[in-house]
């Protein structure tokens, strides 16, 4: 039941819906009784199960994407109050403070869906592009088939130190809905690619299909595309070294053309 009798112990949420690709967006406002440490998600729950507005008007269920809910998996990336992040990570009494007396319900929380990745319906968002672009870059580490390989490479202690914070990007997105340089009209891969290329062009197998990732780096929407905004650094839940990827992969992406004017 919708807690819009008190007030005082609830949250309000201003989400931004949509039916569909091709409709107009409105604003539907939700009252949603609050309780120690929820989370957005909790609250789109809340909502599935009570779709009425705070004036009282039936609503569909608000549709949203998740997974994980610790933050691995990047499905319930959306922006909220203005800031692009993860909804099962965001704690509704860190966005909006509960304030004392009768009717105090404190400020709306407003979830919006990222706007670089095509809608779907609400706050679902298609994040191919960007899958697409790992793959377009070759951001794996290629095996010869699925027999026994044996131990892998050995990987020194420095190279894991380098790597590691490399790994954990959870391809959300958020750096890619941050970055004044990605648009849906343009074919720039942003940040999210260039630190799985850095952290692929450094392990000794990922290695071999270097020149191939550069080449697609060198390319159309690749590292000379990047205004190095930072933009991508601020934005990223997991703090990957997002300006020394790009730097990095820069400074590979100018040596391989070197190399190939020269024909080495
Ligand atoms: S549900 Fe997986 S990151 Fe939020």
């Amino acid at each position: 039941m919708n807690d819009q009798t008190n007030p005082g112990r609830a949250v309000i949420l201003r989400i931004r819906r949509q039916d569909r690709p091709d409709t107009l967006p409105r604003w539907e406002e939700f009252s949603v009784p609050r309780r120690p440490n929820m989370n957005v998600i909790a609250c789109l729950q809340f909502i599935a199960a009570n779709p009425l507005t705070t004036d009282g008007t039936k609503t569909t269920p608000v549709v949203y994407d998740s997974g994980c809910l610790e933050e691995v998996c990047g499905a319930c990336t959306m922006v909220i109050n203005g800031k692009v992040r993860q909804a099962c990570s965001a704690l509704v009494d860190k966005l909006s403070e509960p304030t004392s007396g009768a009717g105090a319900a404190g400020e709306p929380i407003t979830l919006e869906p990222m706007r670089k990745f095509p809608i779907v319906r609400d706050l679902s968002v298609d994040r191919q592009r960007l899958f697409d672009d790992l793959a377009r870059a070759k951001c794996w580490v290629p095996i010869d088939g699925t027999h026994d390989l044996g131990p892998g490479p050995t990987i020194s202690d420095e190279l894991q130190e380098e790597r590691y914070p490399l790994s954990r990007c959870i391809s959300c997105g958020c750096c890619l809905e941050a970055c004044p340089q990605y648009t849906p009209a343009n074919r720039f891969v942003g940040a999210a690619i260039f630190s799985q290329v850095n952290l692929f062009n450094v392990h000794p197998t990922g290695k071999a299909l270097k020149d191939d990732r550069l080449d697609v780096m060198m390319g159309e929407g690749g590292i000379a595309d990047c205004s190095k905004a930072g933009n991508c650094v601020v934005v990223c839940p997991k703090d990957l070294p997002n300006l020394k990827s790009i730097a990095t992969v820069g400074r590979q992406a100018t040596l391989a053309a070197l190399k190939n004017f020269f024909g080495g």
